[in-house]
């Protein structure tokens, strides 16, 4: 599952094996296990490896430190840890791997919606609204994962042109539902954000339409409660691109529709907008990059007792975000360095007065050799029978 993201269990078990070959690739080193199995490091992306279109030259000498271009001749294992999305893992590998010439695999990339997956088990062959995104790539996306019956925002333009005024009716290419389906009769099972929205104004009327029409039915009558549970992926408020300052990201679509569905139901008894959150700083994001480690440690050792190798391993979280990346990597028990490339922009010997990370650097080369050497101290200290 975590190389294919497929429901075929045939192609699954496939694109394991070669997730596995091309793991012993990535870590094929004369070094010893012991920093194989004991150190990791999850990496975010925006505002530590790229900028937006920016590829930073730190990325890239970090990376390659990693792959064993240090003084201990180490490579260390390492996972891309991102609240970004709205492209499959596989396409973001190759996207980084270009960007930064190092090698990654699908089955390193924790993007915003991955654990999504999770809810496959319970809506896999519901119909479900998947909000966010280019087109209907999130759609696409939320297919490969294993969800059967997926619309989008688009489609219900489509429908009916008049429920968002304010755009012209997508072109056919954007559909990722047949045309002349009736979504008064096909009313949806969840929504589940999946990326930012590229249409704040449609996507806010749309998803409110939604989650307020009887039996979440849309263009049925409005009611004053919530009519379906609503999922989303990334509740950053900001993140950081090229631009010089902080852009809005998916966690101000969130405050927007909450502060919608308090105003249309300001004086009622209705009660607040229920959701879920994935995302950065959630457990559940954490977990699941655990999850991918353990596969990367078992195919180096031939691990199996999974939970002995976590009470070993120090994980290492390098982040821009410290209320995403620093927060979440602290309450995982994650050892949290924080670069000042990105969203922190405290001065220099500054933490974060709310987050602290354990280390607080420039960038993220100086993130990577602070975290070789923290490890080389620590592993040289401990006791051959703990290694
Ligand atoms: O919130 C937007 C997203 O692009 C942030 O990505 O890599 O900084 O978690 P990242
Ligand atoms: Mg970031």
């Amino acid at each position: 599952m975590y190389c294919a993201l497929r429901s075929s269990a045939g192609r699954a078990a496939t694109a394991t094996l070669g997730c596995q070959a091309s793991f012993r690739r990535l870590l094929q080193t004369p070094a010893s296990a012991d920093w194989q199995l004991q150190t990791a490091v999850a990496f975010d992306i925006d505002g530590v490896l790229v900028k937006g279109k920016q590829t930073l030259e730190a990325g890239r000498r970090a990376l390659s430190i990693l792959s064993g271009n240090n003084k201990h001749g180490k490579r260390i294992p390492f996972v891309l840890l991102t609240n970004g999305g709205g492209v499959s893992e596989a396409a973001k590998a190759a996207d980084i791997s270009s960007r930064l010439g190092v090698e990654i695999h699908a089955s390193q990339i924790v993007l915003a919606h991955s654990p999504m997956q999770s809810l496959v088990h319970r809506y896999g062959s519901q119909h479900v609204l998947v909000v966010g995104g280019i087109k209907n790539r999130c759609a696409e996306i939320a297919r490969s994962y294993g969800f059967t019956n997926v619309s989008t925002p688009n489609d219900l333009v489509a429908w009916k042109p008049s429920l968002w005024p304010f755009m012209r009716a997508p072109a056919s290419d954007h559909l990722s539902q047949p045309v002349g389906r009736d979504f008064s009769e096909h009313p949806f099972a969840a929504v589940l954000v999946f990326h930012d929205s590229f249409d704040f104004g449609r996507d806010l009327q749309v998803v409110t339409d939604v989650l307020r029409s009887q039996d979440a039915a849309a263009g049925r009558p409005f009611v004053r409660r919530q009519t379906a549970p609503l999922f989303m992926s990334n509740e950053d408020l900001v993140f950081s691109n090229e631009y010089p300052l902080p852009r809005f990201g998916q966690g101000a679509y969130h405050v927007c529709l909450r502060a919608m569905w308090q105003a249309l139901h300001a004086g009622t008894d209705a009660p607040q907008l229920e959701y879920s959150l994935f995302g950065k700083p959630h457990p559940v994001q954490y977990r699941y990059a655990e999850g991918l480690l353990d596969r990367i440690a078992g195919s180096v050792g031939g691990m199996t007792d999974f939970e002995r190798l976590r009470r070993c391993r120090r994980i290492y979280a390098v982040g821009d975000n410290p209320a995403a990346d620093i927060k979440g990597a602290n309450a995982a028990g994650w050892t949290s360095v924080l670069v000042r490339t990105g969203v922190f922009a405290g001065p220099p010997g500054s933490n974060d007065a709310v987050n602290p990370a354990a280390a607080v650097v420039d960038h993220v080369e100086d993130a990577v050799n602070w975290i070789v050497e923290t490890e080389a101290r620590r592993l040289a200290e401990m006791e051959p029978s703990q290694q």
